[in-house]
C-alpha cells in the first residue's frame, strides 16, 4: 500500500533559512526579528526507501577526470568570471537585484550559446513568451535554437528539460517556480531549495549545464538565493547602480575557477557591452583643474580600476553641519575627517562635506583613505591638485599612512593609463621596480601628503 505523506508544520527564518517546530520572535541563528513563516513540510521518510544500492565508494586513484569541456558564452569576460566558461552539469547562480539586466545577460548570452552549442532551454516563470521575445528583438537576437517555456510548476519544467535534452537550461527566476506536491508558496526557503535540488540532481544525471537566476535585494532581507549558495557549483553577483549604466558580475564562489574575479558591462539601449578597458572609463570625464578631485586605484577582484573620488567642502550654514558620502562608507568618511581636523589641525567643525566616487561605484577599500583625505583638503584649500598623479594609501587613526596590497597592479594600470606622479605608502615603496616615466612619492603621514606640487 503506498503510503501517505504526512504533513508537518515547522517555522523557517526567510532570512538565513533556520528551522523551528514553534514560531520565534528573533532567529537564533542570524539575529533578525519577524523573519519566521509557517512552511507546511512533507513526511521525507518515504524518499529513503528509494536510495540506491549502485553507489558505492570508489578508489580516488583509479578515478579518471578527462579534460573537462567548457561552453564559452562568447563574452570574454563573462568566460573569465566563470573560470574559462561553462562546465557542462555545473549549476550557476546568478543573483542581484530586481531591473539590474539579469534576464537580458543571460538572453545574450543563450544567443551566443545556442549558436556554437545547439539547444537552449530559457524557462521564465516571470514573464510571458511575448515579453522575452519583445527583449529579445531588442538584443537583435537571431539564434534558431532557442527554446522558451514560460512556466511555473517544477514538475513540468522538470518533464520539458528532460524531453528538450538541452545543452543549457536557464531558470528565470528561482523565486517565480514551485514544486506542485509542497503547499508552500513560490519564493519561501522551502520552495527555493526543494526546487533547486531538483534541478541540481536532473543536471548532474543528464550533464546538462543550468543556469538560475535569483533576485537579491539590496538589504540582503529577503534573501532566498543566499540560501542556494552551498548547493551551487558557481556563485555570480550582478551588481550595480540603477542610475548609472555601469554593471559589474562578480564570482562569490566557483568550485570549478578563481573567486574574486569580476567583469564590468555597459548597460546600452541594445543591451549589454563588456568594457574591455575598465581602468579608463570611470575617469574620462574628470574635470581639469578643479580642487577636490583625486586619482585612486581601487582593486575589484584581482583586477585594478581608476576611480576619481571627490570631495566638496564648503562652509555650512547649519548649527550641525552636514557630512554625505556617495560610494564610499559614511564611518570611514567620519573617520578620515576626524584625522584631518585632529593631526592636520583643519578646522571643518563649521563645514558641510559631501564626498563622491564617480561612475557610481562603490570603493570599500582603505585604500582609498588617502584619496579621500586629500580630495577634501585640496577642496578645503581650494587648491586643485596635479592631474597626473595618482594617490593610494591606508590611513590610520594616528594620521599615519599604511601599506597596502597588490601595489604593482595598482602602479602599472597607473602607468598605462598616462599618470606621471604617484602617492603611496613608504613601506610599499621598498617593494616595487621604478618606472622610469613615474615619479614616486613615498609618505608615512597625512600630512606628508598634504604637501604637494
Ligand atoms: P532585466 O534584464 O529585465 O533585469 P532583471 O532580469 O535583472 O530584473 O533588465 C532591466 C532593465 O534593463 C530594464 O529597466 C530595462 C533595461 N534595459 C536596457 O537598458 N537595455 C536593454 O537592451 C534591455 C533589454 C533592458
Ligand atoms: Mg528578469
Amino acid at each position: 500500500m503506498k503510503r501517505m505523506a504526512k504533513l508537518k508544520v515547522r517555522y523557517v527564518c526567510q532570512q538565513c533559512g533556520f528551522t523551528s517546530p514553534k514560531w520565534l520572535g528573533r532567529c537564533p541563528d542570524c539575529s533578525q526579528w519577524n523573519s519566521f513563516i509557517e512552511e507546511i513540510e512533507e513526511d521525507l521518510s518515504p524518499h529513503i526507501q528509494n536510495i540506491s544500492a549502485a553507489n558505492s565508494p570508489q578508489l580516488l586513484h583509479k578515478i579518471e577526470i578527462g579534460s573537462e569541456e567548457r561552453l564559452s558564452t562568447g563574452l570574454k569576460e563573462f568566460d573569465l568570471v566563470l573560470g574559462g566558461g561553462i562546465i557542462p552539469g555545473s549549476l550557476i547562480l546568478i543573483g542581484g537585484e530586481p531591473g539590474i539586466g539579469k534576464s537580458t545577460l543571460i538572453l545574450q548570452t543563450a544567443d551566443n550559446l545556442a549558436k556554437k552549442y545547439g539547444k537552449i532551454l530559457y524557462v521564465s516563470g516571470e514573464e510571458s513568451l511575448k515579453q522575452i521575445k519583445h527583449r529579445a528583438e531588442r538584443l537583435s537576437i537571431n539564434s534558431e535554437s532557442i527554446y522558451l517555456l514560460s512556466e511555473n510548476i517544477l514538475e513540468v519544467i522538470l518533464d520539458q528539460i528532460q524531453k528538450t535534452k538541452p545543452k543549457l537550461v536557464i531558470i528565470d527566476s528561482i523565486q517565480s517556480i514551485y514544486k506542485n506536491s509542497i503547499p508552500s508558496s513560490p519564493g519561501t526557503i522551502t520552495q527555493i531549495r526543494e526546487c533547486a535540488n531538483h534541478l541540481m540532481t536532473l543536471a548532474k544525471n543528464e550533464s546538462i549545464a543550468t543556469i538560475i537566476i535569483g533576485h537579491v535585494t539590496k538589504d540582503g532581507a529577503l534573501a532566498g538565493p543566499k540560501t542556494l549558495e552551498h548547493l551551487v557549483d558557481t556563485v555570480l553577483y550582478f551588481e550595480g547602480d540603477l542610475h548609472h549604466n555601469y554593471r559589474i558580475l562578480r564570482t562569490i564562489k566557483n568550485r570549478f575557477g578563481k573567486t574574486s574575479e569580476v567583469a564590468i558591462f555597459n548597460m546600452e539601449s541594445k543591451g549589454l557591452t563588456e568594457v574591455l578597458n575598465p581602468s579608463s572609463v570611470f575617469i574620462t570625464e574628470r574635470p581639469k583643474k578643479t580642487p577636490g578631485s583625486v586619482i585612486t586605484v581601487m582593486m575589484e577582484g584581482t583586477r585594478p580600476i581608476l576611480v576619481e573620488i571627490q570631495a566638496l567642502v564648503s562652509s555650512s550654514s547649519f548649527n550641525i553641519p552636514q557630512r554625505k558620502s556617495t560610494g564610499i562608507d559614511y564611518s570611514r568618511l567620519i573617520l578620515i575627517v576626524a584625522v584631518l581636523e585632529k593631526r592636520l589641525g583643519l578646522s571643518l567643525a563649521s563645514q558641510d562635506i559631501f564626498v563622491n566616487v564617480t561612475g557610481g561605484l562603490d570603493v570599500s577599500e582603505p585604500s582609498a583613505d588617502l584619496g579621500i583625505a586629500m580630495a577634501i583638503y585640496s577642496s578645503f584649500r581650494n587648491i586643485p591638485l596635479n592631474e597626473k598623479m595618482v594617490v593610494m594609501g591606508e590611513v590610520g587613526l594616528g594620521g599615519e599612512v599604511r601599506s597596502i596590497n597588490y601595489i604593482e597592479k595598482r602602479i602599472n594600470e597607473s602607468e598605462k593609463l598616462g599618470f606621471e606622479k604617484i602617492v603611496l605608502p613608504k613601506y610599499n615603496l621598498k617593494n616595487i621596480n621604478k618606472i622610469p616615466n613615474i615619479t614616486f612619492k613615498g609618505i608615512s603621514s597625512v600630512e606628508e601628503a598634504t604637501d604637494f606640487e
